[in-house]
């Protein structure tokens, strides 16, 4: 298998992770590395001798590459990965894959025509908790899903030109539509404005599934303590994924609450209480990153459809923009129409490695 030619434009917080994981990776080489700012191309030069490095991302096109990586503010996203797509490139945009749903059709409809994988960085996808959760959904482990809770709370950090929801919620999106493998009917938000004017920096999403499972988001940026948790709650068991621990990010409660089959009266009404074993899977933790770079690679090699692909990363952005809309309407219900772009890719073919079982 040859190697991969690899383009990255933006490099300011999140492109050095991407830079690194593809100098990294042995099917890849890092050739050029796009940036308007000389002082993150300084950095560039500075750590990876041989890359070339330009104020011009168009010259990317003249360096016989295979993909372009994209990991610039997201309100750049569509322009400049339709200019990749145009030139015949792979390409792999950061989240979110547009800002606007029309736009995120048209790459997708332009990845279709050129053949070429478009894939958005839906990181979580690739974390070995999140597969262990969809792993314990799938099996039923958990029994019928209720609900699903996410938070995503932190002490900043406040920007004027987004607000939480689009800064936080693409995570938790991406997560519970993989969890669930289904895409909401509607959606409710509300939030508050509390430090910028006309910038919501506290948001709660309410979305409404199909079959009758609702699902939580809260995402904050003005909150005291740091909290990444996402709780699956089913009718058998329960799941807590809390990525701020290092080693316990998944609990397993064995606990519900069951009714009593009848009752004649109020008085003889008792739910039971069940209190099993808490189990807290081992699970062999490897980068995310690394996993999802590989998967991109992996993907324009054998000519398949990534998980996180071009139509992952339109649900994503429906919902965000259907979310905008219902906090731009003081929490009205937005439904969210399917278009012929929004069916789930099919995700038979992931794997569950890295995942252990054992008594914590
Ligand atoms: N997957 C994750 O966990 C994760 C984490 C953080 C950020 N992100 C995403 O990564 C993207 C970048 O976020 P960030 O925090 O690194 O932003 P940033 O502002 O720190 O960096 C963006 C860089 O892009 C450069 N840039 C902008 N327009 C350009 C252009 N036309 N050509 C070349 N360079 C250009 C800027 O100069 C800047 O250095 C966003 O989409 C964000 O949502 C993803």
């Amino acid at each position: 298998m040859s190697t991969r030619r690899i383009g990255v434009i933006g490099c300011g917080y999140w492109g050095p992770n991407l830079i690194r994981n593809f100098v990294e990776i042995p099917d890849s080489e890092v050739v050029v590395v796009a940036d308007l700012r000389p002082d993150r191309l300084a950095f560039v030069q500075g750590r990876y001798r041989g890359v070339y490095v330009t104020q011009d991302y168009r010259q990317l096109f003249e360096m016989g590459l295979d993909a372009a990586i994209i990991a610039t503010p997201p309100a750049t996203h569509h322009a400049l990965a339709y200019d990749c797509l145009e030139h015949g490139l792979h390409v792999m945009v950061e989240k979110p894959l547009t800002l606007k749903s029309h736009d995120a059709e048209e790459l997708v409809q332009l990845a279709e025509q050129k053949s070429r994988v478009l894939m958005v960085g839906h990181t979580f996808e690739y974390n070995a908790a999140v597969l262990r959760l969809k792993q314990l959904i799938e099996s039923r482990e958990l029994g019928e899903v209720y609900y699903i809770d996410a938070a995503r709370l932190n002490l900043g950090l406040f920007q004027s030109d987004t607000n939480a929801l689009w800064d936080l919620a693409p995570h938790d999106i991406s997560i519970i539509l993989f969890l669930l493998d289904s895409v909401p009917v509607s959606v409710r938000t509300s939030g508050s404005s509390c430090v910028l004017k006309g910038v919501h920096d506290v948001v709660f999403i309410h979305l409404e599934f199909a079959n009758c499972i609702s699902a939580h988001i809260h995402v904050s940026w003005l909150d005291p303590c740091k909290v990444r948790r996402v709780t699956v709650v089913g009718s058998h068991k329960m799941a807590v994924y809390n990525d701020v621990e290092n080693l316990e990010k998944i609990k397993i409660y064995d606990q519900g609450v069951e009714l009593p089959e009848s009752t004649n009266s109020f008085g003889e009404f008792q739910c039971s209480y069940r209190y099993g074993d808490i189990l807290i899977p081992n699970i062999r933790f490897s980068e995310p990153l690394r996993a999802e770079c590989q998967h991109f690679l992996d993907c324009i090699n054998q000519n398949v459809t990534p998980r996180t692909d071009g139509r992952s990363g339109l649900n994503v952005v429906k919902i965000m923009e259907s979310a905008q809309q219902s906090l731009d309407h003081g929490g009205a219900e937005v439904a969210i129409l399917p278009t012929s772009f929004t069916q789930m890719p099919a995700l038979g073919a992931i794997e569950f490695s890295g995942v252990e079982g054992s008594l914590g």
